[in-house]
């Protein structure tokens, strides 16, 4: 949560502070605000709302002047947004921005108040800036090391000190922060986006390392307070990845995105017709020995999981149980040595399921993270990492990172099941090959964007919504329900098509409109059974199924067919016109589609 940016170099850094602002404000937009050093002077501009509102602030000559500074767009999570709790905080003497939870907080509020300080917000970040200030004795190494010592809890910092103009001090624990390299200029950010347009090369800051940075040069000190070499890397996503690229939203264009991405994602894995995880460290031998698998995830990358459920247990005979990380973590699962866990985080920097990655590895279990964020912190701490290709996902709510992290459960099973011997190899290649078309697949199920948007049109005054499906088509319900909630605004829930006649029926009526998800042949009559109970009661019905049924008026108001593909391949299909009816009704609603009330991309906080 929240998008932390500094910038040391020849420019006017206003500007830039707030063009990366602008880039990261999909992580946190409750508040921004911007310190510059102007005439070796630190001068802090900041407001409640959105970059929108801080720019206007800054408007008439107000915007500071200098070639030095550091940003953040903030997401709440210690006082209420307010132009008094918006970033930065500090001082004349110290001034920081902060992504993280200090959670001592208190102690060393009452602390630093028998010694005399003031404070002015409802933060924790002002207890870490008034420390730093408490500390400080002309050495910000020194100063920065013993606030570290004194604190508990997360934490990326970018830091001005006023006797260092024109450096930035930068430290992280467990909250992401890079150092972008450039050329007589360099840059602090929370990842890659704001800075892909000057440099793709950067350091990726470890745990309390300190970082101290001038447009010259860059050092690195570990916790010992040693200057250590670090490796630079290079991001490979390029700089249009984060661009809207002509489209109205980031999520429309991360929609259309999703044939590239699952072929990006799944070309390297397969080799001679076969799924090949080798080369991310997961071996045939390694897959076939585990006992029973957990999959462990928030939202979107849960639903992700448990489409995996449905197909690693259907094909490999696998036990797998799918758990949110924020009860996994808590409820003392009976994980063991020869299990394995599989994180799925499109960020890699959710802290429930880093928190669940810790607890399995405490009990000896293997790792394996689905991540899509290099290098983030569960793709680090896991013992075997896949990432997916998708490049960077902006809008809020999940697109492709869900429809890439499908593509590796799918190689996954396919792989498991043949290392098993549950399945020949020729049934392994076949389903690799379909696996394959999916891409080509999907161009022909984004084409129905008229359809959803006019079936969008249909449910935009809706209270509240049914979604139903059964077995995979179930899975896939949820993530349909969480993406309308996420970005309209409406409630809707997502029940088991069979399970409705024990309870949930009762609110069906004819306000209550019902999407049916009937994908799955084997199930398909079952389900249309279930959508003759909805209709029967007044519920107008959208169902989604096959291009290979026929399915009449008296039983769907509005129908969408997809093209007919391997039963258990169909989630990956049946995921866009769910996407996309999320998505326009968003639009019709005049919400704000990319950035949501209340939420964050990347929820690095309990
Ligand atoms: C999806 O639309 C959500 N905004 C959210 O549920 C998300 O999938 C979840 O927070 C997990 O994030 P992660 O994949 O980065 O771990
Ligand atoms: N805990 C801090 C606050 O509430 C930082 C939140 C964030 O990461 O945006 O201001």
């Amino acid at each position: 949560m929240c998008g932390i940016v500094g910038y040391v170099g020849e420019q006017e850094c206003a500007e830039i502070l707030v063009d990366g602002l602008k880039r990261l404000e999909y992580r946190g937009y409750d508040s921004a605000g911007i310190a510059v050093f102007q005439n070796g002077k630190i001068t802090v501009e900041k407001s409640k709302g959105k970059l929108a509102d801080l720019e206007k602030k800054m408007e008439n000559g107000k915007k500071p002047h200098g070639n030095c500074g550091i940003g953040h767009t903030r997401w709440a999570t210690h006082g209420e947004p307010s132009d008094i709790n918006s970033h930065p905080h500090g001082n004349k003497r110290v001034t920081i921005v902060h992504n993280g939870i200090i959670e001592n907080y208190k102690q060393i509020k009452d602390f630093l108040i028998s010694q005399g300080y003031g404070f002015e917000s409802e933060t924790d970040t002002e207890t870490v800036a008034k420390m730093l200030d408490y500390y400080y004795d002309g050495n910000p190494i020194e100063t920065i090391s013993k606030m570290i010592d004194k604190v508990n809890g997360s934490y990326a910092l970018g830091i001005l000190f006023r006797d260092f103009p024109d450096t930035i001090f930068a430290i992280r624990k467990e909250s992401p922060l890079i150092v972008g390299l450039g050329k007589n200029e360099n840059f602090i950010a929370s990842d890659m986006t704001p800075i892909l347009k000057y440099t793709k090369d950067y350091y990726l800051l470890e745990q309390g390392e300190i970082a101290v940075i001038t447009a010259k040069e860059v050092k690195i000190y570990n916790t010992e307070e040693e200057l250590i070499q670090k490796e630079v890397l290079t991001a490979d996503w390029d700089a249009d990845a984060a661009e809207k690229g002509g489209y109205e939203h980031f999520m429309l264009k991360e929609i259309n995105e999703q044939p590239t991405a699952i072929k990006t994602t799944i070309a390297p894995r397969i080799q001679d017709g076969m799924p090949y995880l080798e080369e991310s460290g997961l071996t045939m031998e390694m897959l076939k020995n585990y006992r029973r698998i957990f999959v462990v995830a928030c939202g979107t990358a849960m639903h992700a999981g448990l489409v995996g459920k449905y197909i690693i247990e259907k094909l490999a005979r696998v036990e797998v149980t799918v758990d949110i990380a924020s009860e996994f973590r808590y409820r003392d699962p009976l994980i063991e040595k020869e299990d394995l866990v599989i994180l799925v985080s499109q960020s890699g920097e959710t802290a429930d399921t880093a928190a669940a990655l810790a607890l399995a590895k405490e009990r000896g279990a293997a790792t394996l993270a689905i991540v899509n964020v290099k290098g983030s912190r569960i793709a680090r701490e896991a013992d075997v990492v896949i990432y997916t290709h998708a490049g960077p996902e902006i809008s809020v709510a999940s697109t492709k990172a869900y429809s890439v992290q499908l593509s590796v459960m799918y190689l996954i099973a396919f792989e498991l099941a043949y290392a098993k011997g549950v399945i020949s190899k020729e049934r392994c290649m076949e389903l690799t090959k379909s696996l394959m078309e999916i891409p080509d697949k999907l161009n022909e199920a984004l084409a129905l964007k008229e359809r959803c948007q006019f079936i969008a049109s249909r449910l935009v005054n809706a209270e509240s919504l049914l979604y139903i499906g059964r077995g995979l088509d179930y899975a896939l319900s949820m993530e349909g329900s969480l993406k309308l909630k996420e970005i309209s605004y409406i409630h809707s829930e997502s029940y088991a098509a069979g399970e409705l006649k024990h309870g949930t029926i009762s609110l069906v009526t004819d306000e209550m409109p019902v999407i049916a998800v009937a994908t799955q042949s084997n199930l398909l009559e079952k389900t249309i059974s279930n959508v003759k109970e909805v209709k029967a009661r007044g519920a107008k019905v959208v169902v989604i199924c096959t291009n290979d049924v026929e399915i009449g008026k008296d039983v769907a108001n509005h129908l969408i067919q997809l093209p007919k593909m391997e039963d258990m391949l169909m989630p990956l299909l049946a995921a866009i016109p769910m996407q996309y009816i999320a998505y326009y009704t968003a639009v019709l609603k005049g919400c704000d589609v990319d950035q949501p009330r209340n939420l964050a991309k990347s929820v690095t906080v309990e």
